[in-house]
């Protein structure tokens, strides 16, 4: 089969845009630990003001210093806000929407997830520093969506 200079030049051009992207995704996996959820839990959107964990949604402090954060999402709010958590503790999200889907961004960290009605979207993640941090809806969910902001303080951890 005789395949043209040219041919040649962009099937192994397309073949290296190829292993480029798929190597990005293996290196951010590997060395950003960016990684697809991995954790199913569903609860009823339609009850949770009665829910025993969304109901009142707030952080908790187990004795050993590390944090369970729970958020409601709905249009135009997080809950609770602002967040309070330790530095150099391990913090546990776990997010859920009233309504629709909504974002949750802490703006500068890797901590980037989608609130979706009727699931527990759960992350863990250790913030160094002390300091605050924008928490920003990411996800289109309705008119003031640009206005829907929320803060996270951490806090130096407890000794
Ligand atoms: Cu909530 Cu955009």
């Amino acid at each position: 089969m005789n395949v043209e200079f040219y041919e040649k030049i962009w099937m192994w051009a397309a073949a290296a845009l190829l292993a480029a992207f798929l190597g990005t995704i293996v290196l951010m996996a590997g060395v950003e630990a960016v990684q697809p959820p991995g954790h199913i839990e569903t609860v009823d959107p339609t009850t949770l003001s009665s829910h025993p964990e969304f109901g009142k949604p707030a952080v908790v402090v187990a004795p050993d210093g590390s944090a369970m954060v729970s958020v409601v999402t709905s249009m135009f709010e997080f809950t609770p806000n602002p967040i309070r958590v330790p530095a150099n503790r391990p913090v546990t999200f776990r997010l859920t929407s009233s309504d629709v889907i909504h974002g949750f961004e802490v703006a500068g960290t890797n901590a980037n997830a989608m609130a979706v009605p009727g699931y527990v979207t759960q992350f863990t993640l250790t913030f160094g520093e002390p300091g605050e941090h924008v928490i920003a809806c990411n996800e289109y969910c309705g008119l003031q969506h640009h206005a829907m902001v929320g803060k996270l303080i951490v806090t130096r951890e407890a000794r």
